[in-house]
């Protein structure tokens, strides 16, 4: 670890052994009075909201479309209630067109953590054309995170995203998977590179990365972007007609989705979830996971067995 490293990681812990509980070691605030929760990125000590979201089918829609219209309100609501990181790739349709013309409209480039892509690409070339290509899709002319996607052509595009960092394109890098069969191999290159942020899927029913991945992140001080916290939408189809735990109001729990999200957030190594939606209604519901008590170890047990 970097000396500049290990004293921002010692910083942080130090502020979390004042102001955190537990159950959330890493949170700068908890998530009260309708605050949402934050944490805080280890590399840099930068604090970011828990209740990120993600633009993969969501955002690829036609402009103009009843669906575009409803993405308008999809991305007030979120900036509205406290939220900043948004993952998207150049890889998914017209998301970052999408993603960049309407945080233009809505005045609101500067309030966002743009969290995107080197996707697909082969070669430094091709990599740099794609970002070049992303930042004019997005209407900026930088980007907070540039992630390796799916750990393609990882060691030529993890040097160039450095690279882009070291020029002030780009203010942090990551590595990113989405399957369980993935994840040693995301836990081998994060050990040898140490990238700022890793990205990974976690969820009631996959949670490989409680054995290598998170204990890794937490050693190392790198921040965790947490995907397909719904599993793509499958764990709502696993409690069709089941009714939440008698519990879930002692933990502000209103709705299967908030369950969800709080249940990827009480892993202490996860700094922010980033669901999916195109539809303004179930982001307010999202967002609420954000707020009020995370989940005991005895509840998450008991969601487990529930759903998984
Ligand atoms: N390798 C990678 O880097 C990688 C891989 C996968 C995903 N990701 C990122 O992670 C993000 C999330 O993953 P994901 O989109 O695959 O799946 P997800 O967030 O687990 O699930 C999305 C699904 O959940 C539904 N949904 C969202 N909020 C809901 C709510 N409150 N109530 C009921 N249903 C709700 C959505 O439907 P509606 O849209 O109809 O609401 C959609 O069908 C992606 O968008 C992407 O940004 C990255």
């Amino acid at each position: 670890m970097s000396t500049r490293r290990a004293f921002i990681v010692g910083a942080s812990a130090l502020a979390g052994s004042f102001l955190f509980s537990s159950l959330s070691g890493n949170a700068a605030s908890e998530g009260q009075g309708g605050t949402l929760r934050t944490r805080v990125i280890p590399s840099s000590g930068e604090i970011i909201p828990v209740i990120g979201m993600g633009t993969s089918g969501s955002f690829e829609v036609r402009q103009g479309s009843a669906q575009y219209e409803a993405l308008r309100e999809v991305l007030r609501r979120f900036f509205a209630g406290g939220g900043t990181v948004i993952d998207t790739a150049p890889t998914y349709g017209n998301a970052e067109d999408n993603l960049g013309q309407l945080l233009e409209e809505l005045g609101l480039r500067d309030r966002a953590f743009i969290a995107t892509k080197l996707s697909g690409v082969t070669g430094r070339d091709e990599g740099l054309k794609q970002f070049n290509s992303t930042l004019r899709r997005l209407r900026t002319d930088k980007v907070e995170l540039l992630q390796v996607h799916n750990l393609r052509d990882w060691k030529t595009q993890l040097a160039l995203a450095r690279a882009l960092k070291e020029e002030g394109k780009v203010k942090y890098v990551g590595v990113t998977h989405y399957l369980e069969s993935a994840q040693d191999e995301l836990a081998d290159v994060v050990e040898q590179t140490r990238p700022d942020f890793l990205q990974i899927n976690y969820s009631v029913t996959q949670r490989g990365a409680e054995k290598r991945v998170f204990p890794l992140a937490k050693e190392l001080g790198i921040a965790v972007l947490a995907n397909r916290n719904f599993d793509d939408g499958a764990l709502f189809r696993r409690v069709q007609g089941k009714s939440l735990p008698g519990w879930a109001a002692e933990v502000g729990i209103t709705s299967w989705a908030q369950m969800f999200l709080k249940f990827a957030l009480s892993e202490e190594a996860v700094t922010a979830v980033i669901p999916a939606t195109g539809k303004p209604d179930r982001q307010s519901d999202n967002l609420k996971a954000g707020l009020g008590p995370l989940l005991t170890p005895s509840q998450r047990a008991e969601l487990i067995a529930l759903v998984g």
